[in-house]
């Protein structure tokens, strides 16, 4: 049996800093719950556990919101960036890491002829969107309800913090700041309906440059045919199909996933999974829209400006090219799949059998519970979640020594078979108290 988790309490150094946090960050201090009383400063993360600054060790299913596919600090990774650190860390010409990573990226993912080097998936699926509106010489993204692309003002409208949902197609903007106009930019389908996105995209096609979709919407799948239908009607009408594989870049698939569903896109944005932690994201595409990237396109008038300081630095290119190395090993994902499953299924399967109505959603490398749903497919099917009980789990986990998001489970390669039983011995235990 393995040692049960009690808490140390919090050292004078870390009550120390959080005070200096809450001083000196706006934003406070995020925590694995909603409660300040689990809010931790982490010290140091190694494979799938995380430290605190009062030494208490957790599982780790937070993941840093996901891009730790290999587990916090893999080896072969941080060899591969040391190598690099002292070569220089940035240079804006391009590199030797920077030119094999996009060979990588064009070798693995299905709808890339052609890469460019952002530092966020809020960059990528912003460019994502500039590039679809060159190609289309037209203005309008449509966007999926309760669909999450980042922080920009086209992405942050009916996301899925949205508490004022209007009647579809319009969008409810998720943050202060946002410009009203933009408003009139973006239009609003419910995901998994086929029927009614096609309707939208039929009534708004001469204005619209682009569908923007998480082919996973957080963690709903989507429906057979779904994707395919998607795929069918921006072919026909010559819109721009986006793929924003932020998440499922590398996690579901090593061609992310338009590999795992089987439908490919015009063009997909990628981030977290594809570095493990080191800042950088991918647009890539079909090169004839992602021509538009090229600077010689200045000339005719329809070049799209997409470039940074840091994109395609050597130091995130080299972690990068060492995370796809670890994930091509034979096998890799057969592990974290069937891993992933057990956790999945077996979270279904004790609150199923604790009396505890809940829906576990999602794909074997990232999932979450609903409480209180029998089924989820879109935003609005989510709204009846209770979500104060999907709190209470979390931190009846984090009692147990186990951190996960607010929203999902991120497995990774280095939770072993010895920290799935203990993650199910805790599944049962929180199960237990909730129904008790
Ligand atoms: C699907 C999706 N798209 C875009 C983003 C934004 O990425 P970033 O936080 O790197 O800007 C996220 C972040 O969680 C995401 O989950």
């Amino acid at each position: 049996m393995p040692p049960r988790f009690e808490r140390k309490p919090r050292t004078a150094r870390e009550e120390e800093l959080l005070e200096l946090a809450r001083q000196t960050l706006p934003a406070g201090v995020r925590t694995p719950s909603f409660s300040p009383e689990y809010a931790m400063v982490v010290e140091s993360a190694s494979g799938c556990r995380i430290r605190d600054c009062s030494g208490n060790e957790y599982i780790d299913y937070l993941m840093g919101s996901g891009p730790h596919l290999l587990g916090h600090a893999p080896p072969a990774v941080i060899e591969a960036v040391q190598r690099q650190l002292a070569k220089g860390s940035s240079y804006l010409l391009v590199s030797e890491p920077a030119i094999e990573l996009a060979a990588a990226i064009v070798r693995t993912v299905p709808c890339a002829d052609r890469v460019c080097f952002n530092n966020s998936g809020s960059e990528s699926t912003f460019f994502a969107m500039r590039i679809a509106r060159a190609f289309r010489k037209r203005d309008k993204i449509l966007k999926f309800e309760g669909g999450f692309h980042g922080m920009h003002d086209y992405a942050m409208m009916s996301n899925q913090w949205t508490r004022d949902a209007r009647r579809l197609p319009r969008p409810s903007p998720n943050s202060a700041g946002i410009p009203s106009a933009i408003e009139e930019e973006v239009l609003i389908a419910p995901f998994n309906d086929l029927e009614a996105t096609a309707a939208i995209i039929e009534e708004h096609v001469d204005e619209l440059a682009g569908v923007i979709v998480e082919p996973l919407q957080r963690t709903l799948p989507p429906r057979p045919g779904f994707l395919e239908g998607l795929r069918e009607i921006t072919r026909q009408h010559g819109v721009v199909l986006i793929y924003d594989e932020v998440v499922t870049g590398f996690r579901l698939a090593l061609g992310g996933a338009q590999e795992y569903y089987g439908v490919v896109p015009d063009l997909a944005a990628m981030c977290k999974g594809v570095a493990s932690g080191y800042p950088i994201s991918i647009l890539c595409g079909r090169e004839d829209i992602m021509d538009h990237a090229n600077p010689m396109r200045q000339i005719q008038g329809d070049h799209v400006a997409q470039t940074g300081t840091f994109s395609g630095n050597p130091i995130a290119c080299s972690a990068a090219l060492a995370t796809l190395g670890e994930l091509e090993k034979p096998g890799t994902y057969e592990q974290l799949f069937a891993r992933g499953r057990r956790l999945m299924d077996g979270l279904q399967e004790i609150l199923d059998a604790a009396g505890i109505r809940a829906r576990v959603s999602g794909e074997p490398p990232a999932f979450q519970p609903w409480f209180g749903v029998d089924e989820v497919f879109d935003f609005r099917s989510t709204q009846g979640a209770d979500a104060a009980l999907g709190n209470r789990f979390t931190e009846l986990l984090l009692d147990r020594g186990i951190v996960k998001a607010h929203e999902k489970f991120f497995i990774s390669t280095a939770h072993g078979d010895r920290e799935i039983d203990e993650t199910l011995e805790a599944f049962a235990e929180v199960a237990a108290e909730i129904a008790g």
